[in-house]
């Protein structure tokens, strides 16, 4: 079986080819490259032994979509991360992720129409939620106004895809609904590698321990929390990546209950960001240079998922905890550094 990765060198998207394969599927990438490294394919080969053919162009250019679905026209799944992620990037350019967001996947679906593909898992996200009224959050909890110009492409994205369906039996769709993806693979040969300054708090603090940022600022201490910073689900990528392996199987097998189902994938614990910070300084030995400065645009305060649909339903669960995240995260860093 053969399963298209968009954004396949991106941080999520390889940890997912990773277990595709060892699961026994060939993978297919295509990726722009805007936000990932071509180098990532040595490091799947080296995990895997296995080289994921890839395709390099942008989802946005129709044309080159159409093209690649005719030369690969054995392509059994669809798995879509590729797209732009940053919350508070989002702010600054909302036109950027409205265009790069939803074109691309409105390329995929009518390509998908045009050649039977009949399966697609979305990456999506707990963004959607904005900043739930009830925790933990569930998959019926209601999706509301998004914070972000990110988390709003998302709630669009999803919209398009239900619409989609209703508009046609020939295509499929499970929904992943993230929290806060973290972590490496414990090989350290892939991880998170935001080109630039990082947007999203562990690659900030990975980096700062290496000393390639001065020093860390925590968005904000007066949130109605614990100790005033803000809570988020931290779940590790290798366990999220496996959560992939499961869904993409639950539509080749048929064993989806409707055409369009939606799962949150998260642990089901919140963690503040000051714990978060100081289970890195345990684990790692690392004493983290941080400060506390004022609150994001775009950030909510505090959201964890219930995971008890996808648990039971999926029959899928995640194995690993925070503090095995971020020791896999800095030893990634090390690596990726050549640190010691
Ligand atoms: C987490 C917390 C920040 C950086 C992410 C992804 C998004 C989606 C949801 C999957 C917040 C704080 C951060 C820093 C900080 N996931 N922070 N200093 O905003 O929850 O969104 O998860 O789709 O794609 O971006 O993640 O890591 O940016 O922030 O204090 O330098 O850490 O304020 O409270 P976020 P994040």
């Amino acid at each position: 079986m053969k399963i298209l990765v968009t954004g396949g060198t991106g941080y999520i998207g390889s940890h997912t080819v990773v277990e595709l394969q060892q699961a026994g599927y060939d993978a297919v990438i295509i990726d722009n490259l805007n936000n990932s490294r071509i180098e990532v394919l040595d490091s799947i080969e080296k995990i895997t032994g296995i080289r994921p053919e890839f395709e390099k162009f942008d989802l946005c250019d129709q044309p080159k979509v159409n093209a690649f679905f005719e030369k690969h026209n054995d392509v059994d799944a669809i798995i879509h991360f590729a797209a732009y992620k940053a919350v508070g990037e989002s702010v600054e350019h909302p036109l950027m992720y409205y265009r790069n967001n939803l074109l691309s996947l409105i390329n995929l679906l009518d390509a998908m129409k045009q050649c039977t593909v009949p399966y697609i898992v979305f990456s999506s996200s707990c963004t959607v939620y904005g900043q739930p009224a009830d925790l933990p959050v569930r998959e019926d909890s209601p999706v509301q106004p998004a914070e972000s110009p990110y988390g709003n492409t998302k709630q669009i994205c999803e919209e398009i895809l239900r619409d989609t369906i209703k508009s046609t039996d020939k295509i499929k769709s499970i929904a992943l609904r993230y929290f806060n993806p973290i972590g490496a693979h414990e090989s350290a040969l892939i991880g998170e590698l935001p080109l630039g300054i990082p947007n999203n708090l562990v690659p900030f603090i990975t980096q700062t321990a290496a000393g390639i940022r001065e020093q860390l600022s925590v968005f904000g201490d007066d949130y109605d929390t614990s100790d005033g910073s803000a809570i988020r689900d931290f779940i590790h990528v290798v366990d999220l990546a496996k959560a992939h392996v499961v869904a993409v199987d639950r539509l080749l097998k048929g064993k989806n209950k409707t055409s369009y189902e939606v799962f949150n994938l998260g642990t089901g614990t919140g963690y503040s960001v000051l714990e978060t910070i100081r289970t890195f300084e345990k684990v790692t030995g690392e004493k983290l240079n941080y400060k506390i400065v004022g609150r994001r645009a775009g950030d909510i305060e505090k959201i964890w998922a219930d995971t008890s649909y996808a648990n039971d339903e999926l029959g899928w669960k995640t194995q690993r905890s925070l503090a095995d995240a971020l020791l896999t995260s800095w030893n990634w860093e090390k690596h990726y550094r050549g640190l010691k």
